[in-house]
């Protein structure tokens, strides 16, 4: 039975759910695709005919961490480590070292080996947050990241800022700070869902109904399919960039509203659970980069609801174009091909994403998520 979630019609908490919290049961629907009610971990343990075991079992997610529901977080003060970069990142791509880097697209996307990120220096961390935050999107291949204690991989990631709990996802067992990305061996949820979708595609940047959402966010390998589960990415400051002065003045002032009932809602609808209650935040439609300085569009599909102060119309007419304009724009987007060993590092406040759905059922993708918030989206003037 869904619980009933009063619709939201301000800023701020949202009455209380009446549903109590759930243990050891639930889904992960951050990509509206999660995994069937018939999952068993068993099978992740001991695999099936067709899939080997999991590789990462201290990896696989439960959702018994939890006992009460977690308070609503609270504001801090966020500081980014990218403004103490050397911009020339004599740390993180040293002179005479063996690394290899390259472009993916002019704009966004890297693609970087020969460098181990959980070796690098403060310098170096410095460096790659300005790095990420100019290229949007760096692969680091060959990483010994999900090889790693699972709390040296969250020391690692809070150097970026403070870890962020997801409201409903699976975790590893004692560590809620890791959201997990998971479809296990014999899920067919994936058939299911394009037996009544045209494509998988859902663009999002993620938790952007937080008042304070992730910056410089990890997203590492440890099981995946053969080919497919590519995750693509949209440049968010080009997709600001590549409007008309006139429209990109339109857009500054505007207020959207995010929210993350719905998908709590989702959670506590499959048996799932919701580890706080959920709220609804008004974020500037242009953001501003901490460190660049770069303007990027703030908006997207899985989480703005509306323009604060249009009629729905109007909001979902300026919406839609401008969910089209990303969507559409392949020539501000990069795709990144998952290999053994791939750490993936975004920021969350110039690029969205969407995962790909497209490969045969019956193999394991299973991805880990480390995700630092950063500062509350703050706009600065139009300047052209
Ligand atoms: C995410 O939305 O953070 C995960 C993306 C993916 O599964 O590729």
């Amino acid at each position: 039975m869904a619980p009933s979630i009063a619709t939201p019609e301000h800023v701020g908490l949202r009455a209380p759910i009446k549903t109590a919290l759930k243990t050891n049961a639930g889904h992960n629907k951050e990509n509206l695709i999660g995994y069937g009610e018939t999952y068993k971990h068993g099978d992740e343990l001991k695999g099936t005919v067709k899939q080997p075991p999991a590789s990462f079992p201290n990896y696989l997610p439960v959702w018994d961490n939890e006992t009460e529901r977690y308070p609503p977080l609270q504001p801090f003060e966020h500081y980014d480590h990218g403004k103490d970069a050397n911009p020339a990142f004599p740390d993180l791509f040293p002179k005479n070292g063996s690394y290899h880097l390259d472009e993916l697209t002019p704009t966004i996307g890297s693609e970087v080996t020969g460098i181990q990120l959980s070796q690098l220096t403060k310098e170096a961390k410095d460096q790659l947050a300005l790095f990420v935050a100019q290229r949007k999107v760096v692969a680091f291949r060959d990483q010994d990241f999900a090889h790693l204690p699972i709390d040296k991989a969250l020391e690692f990631g809070g150097y970026f800022g403070r870890h962020h709990i997801h409201q409903a996802s699976g975790a590893p067992k004692g560590y809620p700070e890791i959201h997990l990305v998971h479809r296990g061996a014999d899920d067919t949820s994936g058939a299911d869902f394009l037996a009544g979708h045209t494509n998988s595609i859902t663009w999002h940047s993620d938790v952007t109904f937080e008042v304070q959402p992730p910056g410089t966010t990890f997203l590492y390998l440890l099981d995946g399919p053969t080919s497919g589960g590519d995750t693509l990415f949209a440049d968010m400051a080009q997709a600001y960039k590549r409007l008309s002065p006139e429209f990109r003045k339109r857009l500054h002032g505007l207020k959207a509203v995010h929210s993350g009932v719905e998908q709590v809602n989702n959670s506590l609808n499959k048996g799932g659970i919701a580890r706080r209650n959920p709220i609804s935040t008004e974020h500037p439609i242009v953001r501003t980069h901490p460190v660049t300085g770069e303007k990027a569009l703030f908006v997207n599909p899985q989480f703005t609801r509306n323009i604060v102060g249009y009629k729905k119309e109007e909001s979902d007419f300026l919406l839609k174009f401008l969910y089209d304009h990303i969507a559409l724009s392949q020539d501000i987007q990069a795709r990144v091909r998952w290999r053994p060993g791939t750490v993936v590092v975004w920021d969350n406040r110039v690029a969205c994403h969407s995962a790909l759905f497209d490969w045969a059922d019956g193999q394991r993708r299973h991805l880990a998520r480390i995700t630092p918030q950063a500062e509350r989206p703050y706009e600065t003037p139009f300047d052209g």
